[in-house]
């Protein structure tokens, strides 16, 4: 019986090049002079657990420069190979350059913020004010991801019980797109500040499809190494170990995340996770395009 397995390699001889980021190894590449395939594989993990944490929300470091259409192949192939539900694969993204497309999202998402920011006060409402939401005219394109639950037909093996569990399979997709794009040197940010009803009217997607997320896309100056929300002090990330429980909900590890930590696998040691987070207004991009 023939072999479906892909063979396991240290490198994908078959994919395009395409630029990464200074002081990182290309994925799957082995480490220069040679070496032994445990060294690879290491190389190729160690580049991997690089990559995810170098992945960034990004609004405000786009440069506009285009992006190569290989490149954006390859991003979308990535996203494109990610597990889906029953192997339904509910999944389309849509590619929008069109300024004047462009322009109407942001000018909806201008009024969204102002929804959301209605619900603020006082220093909630100041810190919001000053943080940056959307890249949308200042990134190259967006891409909009789409879930189609009538994708693979009525019967969907694994759906039966789980309704949303196709939605999970296209956040999956965002999240291969969202790290394809990071190892070819590109930035990305999630925007939700919309109705999904104006953005299924803005780009004719059908009804019963719906748009899970518009990503701006594009070369940026640098990816930060913070996320914005957490330099602007307004929410922080958690460590490792206060969201891992051992056997059922609330039981306390021990060992596994606080040794890991210690071991230094997590961006987060040395961090003081008590203390509030310094606001860093003038360093955290602000809502101007
Ligand atoms: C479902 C989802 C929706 C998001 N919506 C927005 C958004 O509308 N505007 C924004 O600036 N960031 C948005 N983000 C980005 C998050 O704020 C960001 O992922 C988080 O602060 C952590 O930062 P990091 O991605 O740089 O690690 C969204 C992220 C997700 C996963």
């Amino acid at each position: 019986m023939p072999s479906h397995r892909h063979p396991v390699r240290a490198s994908a001889p078959d994919l395009p090049t395409s630029p990464v980021p200074t002081g990182t190894a290309p994925i799957g590449t082995a480490p220069a002079g040679g070496a032994s395939p445990e060294e690879a594989s290491t190389a190729a993990a160690l580049a991997f657990h690089d990559l995810v944490h170098r992945r960034r929300d990004v609004r405000g470091e786009f440069t506009g420069a285009p992006i190569a259409a290989e490149v954006l192949t390859r991003v979308l192939a990535a996203a494109h190979a990610a597990p889906s539900v029953g192997l339904t694969q509910p999944w389309d993204f849509i590619r929008v350059t069109d300024e004047r497309t462009r322009r109407a999202f942001h000018a909806h998402v201008q009024h969204e913020r102002a929804v959301f920011a209605a619900t603020l006060s006082g220093p909630r409402a100041e810190r919001f004010a000053r943080i940056r939401i959307d890249g949308v005219l200042s990134s190259s394109l967006s891409l909009v991801v789409t879930y189609d639950a009538d994708r693979g037909g009525p019967v969907v093996l694994g759906r039966h019980a789980i309704a949303d569990a196709g939605l999970y399979s296209v956040c999956l997709a965002v999240e291969n797109l969202w790290l394809a794009a990071t190892a070819a040197g590109l930035g990305v940010g999630w925007v939700s500040f919309y109705r999904e009803e104006f953005v299924r009217e803005l780009l004719g997607i059908p009804a019963g499809v719906r748009p899970v997320a518009w990503l701006c896309v594009g070369p940026v100056t640098h990816l930060e190494t913070q996320p914005d929300l957490e330099r602007a002090g307004w929410a922080r990330r958690r460590p490792l170990a206060d969201v891992v429980h051992e056997e059922r909900w609330g039981g306390h590890v021990e060992t596994t995340c606080s040794q890991s930590v210690a071991r230094g696998s997590s961006p987060m040691v040395g961090a003081d996770w008590h203390q509030p987070v310094p606001a860093a207004p003038s360093a955290i991009p602000t809502d101007q395009e």
